[in-house]
């Protein structure tokens, strides 16, 4: 079987393409090679030789339809994710891109046995808490007058009170921003048209992954790639908040198995599922052991810094994937040593992080606590 993976040359992509020649499968890859991911518009040199490559954008009919013909099966994973405020280039490539493929799926007939689509947790805003006297919750995003006080954990909406987070489900979705309201659609788009055109389909909505090869110059990439070149260029972690925010860290070669199961097991097709790992890591802890693995004495920064529109806690609840025999495999310190490891191997390495704080706390992506 040939599968098109969107986005192949990315962080999960080139982990989901060799697995997918491992297992036998012919791969053809559309990536538009775009930055921050790829500084130069060249293939990555990780990439396979066996993958068939395909330079073009998915908002691109033309490029698109060519990388559809011949293939049977779809994994899209090329999206567009940042911070930034260019609302609308969200939805062109995540809602569109995604809107295109059964488009022309339909208009050529084309024999498509499955689309995987890659989502995110991110669709769960600030996921769900149980108030001890108000029962389950599913808070706003905090307001920006209580996160100047410092005020940290979400009250209850009904009664004010402290609430436990739980880990979420994959019943009800909140998306808070624009990129998690892009992926939604793309996911509603891939199961509606899915099941009305006959496709099969299936949304993947993956946890914060994390391993060897993740960008070093994508924001999106998270504590793993700006806590490693801080700790390695002898520099503290600067950790926003109180540090005791809950995080779901997955490790890239589980959501790339997760990502195949999808596409090779029909009792995944016609809904969403969570991929993560199931378990609570708080990003001091996540600080500390990053630290430890490096054998560096550097404790983490905390100068009263937030996110405007982060998330204060968020795991997801791998049950319902898990009962159909996935299960993640690989620790946290599994995860910080491919990680680590790879970084140490790449030249050059630099910290970009002091500018990125100037840009950030500028243009009001990041605030101090007090205003
Ligand atoms: N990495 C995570 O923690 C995470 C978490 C949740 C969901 N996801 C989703 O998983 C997917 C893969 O994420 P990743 O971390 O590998 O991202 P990545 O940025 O490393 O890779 C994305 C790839 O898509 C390509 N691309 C971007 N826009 C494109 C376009 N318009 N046309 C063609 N190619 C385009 C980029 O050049 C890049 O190679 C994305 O859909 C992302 O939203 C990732």
């Amino acid at each position: 079987m040939k599968v098109l993976v969107t986005g192949g040359a990315g962080f999960i992509g080139g982990h989901t393409v060799e697995l997918l020649l491992a297992r036998g499968y012919a791969v053809r890859v559309l990536d538009a090679l775009l930055p921050p991911v790829h500084p130069s518009p060249a293939w990555p040199i990780w990439l396979p030789n066996a993958v068939e490559r395909q330079q073009g954008d998915v908002r691109d009919r033309a490029a698109l339809a060519a990388a559809l013909r011949g293939v049977e099966a779809v994994i899209h994973l090329a999206a567009y994710q940042d911070y930034l405020p260019d609302f609308s280039t969200f939805f062109h490539t995540n809602a569109v891109g995604t809107a295109l493929i059964y488009e022309i799926a339909v208009a050529e007939r084309l024999p498509l046995q499955r689309v995987v689509v890659a989502s995110s947790q991110a669709v769960y805003g600030e996921g769900w808490y149980d108030c001890g006297r108000d029962g389950p919750q599913y808070p706003p995003p905090r307001p920006r007058e209580q996160l100047e006080r410092g005020e940290w954990d979400p009250r209850c909406p009904r009664c004010g009170a402290a609430m436990r987070w739980r880990p979420t489900g994959e019943e009800r979705v909140d998306p808070h921003n624009q990129y998690a309201l892009s992926k939604y659609t793309a996911e509603r788009i891939a199961l509606v048209l899915g099941a009305r055109w006959e496709i099969p389909s299936v949304a993947l909505r993956y946890s914060i992954t994390q391993g060897r090869r993740q960008s070093f110059t994508n924001a999106y990439s998270g504590i793993l790639r700006s806590f490693t070149l801080r700790l390695l260029t002898g520099r503290r972690p600067v950790v926003y908040e109180d540090g005791q925010q809950v995080r779901d860290y997955v490790f890239v070669e589980d959501v790339a198995r997760a990502t195949v199961l999808a596409l090779e097991d029909p009792r995944l097709v016609g809904r969403a599922w969570n991929v993560g790992s199931g378990r609570p890591t708080t990003v001091l802890e996540y600080a500390e052991r990053l630290a430890r693995y490096l054998g560096v004495d550097l404790p983490p920064e905390l100068p009263g810094l937030y996110r405007a529109g982060d998330t204060r806690h968020i795991v997801s609840d791998i049950s319902a994937i898990r009962a159909l025999g996935w299960e993640p495999t690989a620790d946290l310190d599994t995860i910080i040593a491919d990680y680590v490891e790879w970084a140490r191997q790449q030249p050059a390495l630099q910290d970009h992080y002091d500018t990125a704080l100037r840009t950030m706390l500028a243009s009001g992506t990041l605030r101090r606590v007090g205003g």
